[in-house]
C-alpha cells in the first residue's frame, strides 16, 4: 500500500476507533495506539526514509497534517469525555441537604453523680475536704468504734452483709469518721461520699446505695453550728425559701441525735403528696459526736466537740428530681437518665 492510502486508512481507523470510546481512560489507551512511540502514526513517520526525494516535502506535510488532525480529534473527544465524567461525579456526590442528619447521642450524668457533685461543691465551699473510706470494712470501724458494740440493738437497724467473721460491707459512711479521727487531729472538717450496703430491697430501699457523710470536730462546736450549716445546705439544694427543723432521734454515735427535716419545697409547707400532708420532708440524720466516740479516737471530749451528719444520696436525688421509684436509679435506662442534665 502506498503511503498516501495508508494515511487515509489511518484517518478512517482513528474515526472508527474513537466511535467506540466511552471513557477518558479508554481514550488514553486508544491514543497511545495511534500517537504513542510505537503507535500507527509514529510508525508511518518512520516510512519517510523510503519516500523518494522529490515527494518528501509533500508526504512530510501529509504526515504532519495527519498527526495534527489526530491529536485534535483526541483532544476534542477528551474534553467532551472529561466534562461528561465530571458532571457524572457531581451528580453522584451531590449531598441531599433535605435528608435528616445522623444524630449523635450525647451522654449525661447519673442523678446520683449530679447530687454528689453538687453536695461536694456546696460543702467544699464551706471548707470541707473529701475523704473516701473503704467499702469493705471491719466491725470495729462500722460499729464498735461508733459506739455500737456487738450486743447493741442498733446493729439490728442495719441488716449487714458479712464477708467473713468481723469483716463486712460497710452499712454506713459513718465508718469513715473513725478512720479520719484516728489519723487526723482537730480541727477536722470532712465530707465522705460513698456506696453502702444493707440487706434491704423495696421501692425506697436498695441493697447498695450511696451516702454522704459529714464530720466537723473543733473547739467550741455546738448544735447551733450544725443547724446553721444545714440551713445553708437546704437552701442551696432545695431552694432559697426552704427552712430546716431538727427532731430528736437516736443514733449510737451522736448525742444528742436529730432527724433533719426541710420544709416541703413542693407545696411550701401547706401539705401535699410529696410531704404526705405534713409540710415537712425528712432528709438526713445528724447529731453531736458522742463523747465516747471522740474518746475512742484519742480526742479529748472536754476540749473538743463536733457534729456529724449523714444522708442518702439516692433519697436526695429522688426528692429533688421527683423520682418515685428508687429502682429507676439502678436500671441504667438511658431514656430515663437522659432527662437529668443539672
Ligand atoms: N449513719 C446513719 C445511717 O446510715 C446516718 C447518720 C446519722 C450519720 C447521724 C451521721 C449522724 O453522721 O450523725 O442511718
Amino acid at each position: 500500500m502506498d503511503i498516501e492510502s495508508n494515511i487515509r486508512l489511518t484517518d478512517e481507523d482513528v474515526d472508527k476507533a474513537l466511535k467506540d470510546v466511552t471513557s477518558s481512560k479508554q481514550l488514553q489507551e486508544v491514543k497511545m495506539s495511534f500517537l504513542g512511540k510505537t503507535g500507527r502514526v509514529s510508525e508511518l513517520m518512520k516510512h519517510m526514509r523510503e519516500v523518494a526525494a522529490e515527494k518528501k516535502r509533500e508526504i512530510g506535510q501529509l504526515l504532519n497534517d495527519l498527526r495534527a488532525r489526530t491529536e485534535e480529534k483526541f483532544n476534542a473527544l477528551n474534553d467532551k469525555l472529561k466534562k461528561k465524567e465530571l458532571e457524572e461525579r457531581y451528580a453522584a456526590e451531590t449531598v441531599d441537604i433535605t435528608m435528616p442528619g445522623r444524630k449523635s447521642e450525647s451522654g449525661s450524668f447519673h442523678p446520683n453523680t449530679l447530687i454528689r457533685d453538687e453536695l461536694v461543691s456546696i460543702f467544699s465551699g464551706m471548707g470541707f475536704e473529701v475523704f473516701e473510706g473503704p467499702e469493705i470494712e471491719n466491725e470495729y470501724y462500722n460499729f464498735t468504734a461508733l459506739n455500737t458494740p456487738a450486743d447493741h440493738p442498733a446493729r439490728d437497724m442495719q441488716d449487714t452483709f458479712y464477708l467473713a467473721p468481723g469483716l463486712l460491707l460497710r452499712t454506713q459512711t459513718s465508718a469513715g469518721q473513725i478512720r479520719v479521727m484516728e489519723s487526723k487531729k482537730p480541727p477536722i472538717k470532712i465530707l465522705s461520699p460513698g456506696k453502702v450496703y444493707r440487706s434491704d430491697d423495696d421501692a425506697t430501699h436498695s441493697p447498695m446505695f450511696s451516702q454522704m457523710e459529714g464530720l466537723v470536730v473543733d473547739k467550741g462546736i455546738t448544735l447551733c453550728d450544725l443547724k446553721g450549716m444545714l440551713d445553708e445546705f437546704a437552701k442551696r439544694v432545695f431552694g432559697e425559701s426552704v427552712k430546716t427543723r431538727l427532731r430528736p432521734s437516736y443514733f449510737p454515735f451522736t448525742e444528742p441525735s436529730v432527724e433533719v427535716d426541710v420544709s416541703c419545697f413542693e407545696c411550701g409547707g401547706k401539705g401535699c403528696r410529696l410531704c404526705k400532708g405534713t409540710g415537712w420532708i425528712e432528709v438526713l440524720g445528724a447529731g453531736m459526736v458522742n463523747r465516747r466516740v471522740l474518746e475512742g479516737c484519742g480526742i479529748d471530749p472536754d476540749v473538743y466537740s463536733g457534729f456529724a451528719f449523714g444522708m442518702g444520696i439516692e433519697r436526695i436525688a429522688m426528692l429533688k428530681y421527683g423520682i418515685n421509684n428508687m429502682k429507676l436509679l439502678f436500671e441504667g435506662d438511658v431514656r430515663f437518665l437522659k432527662q437529668f442534665k443539672d
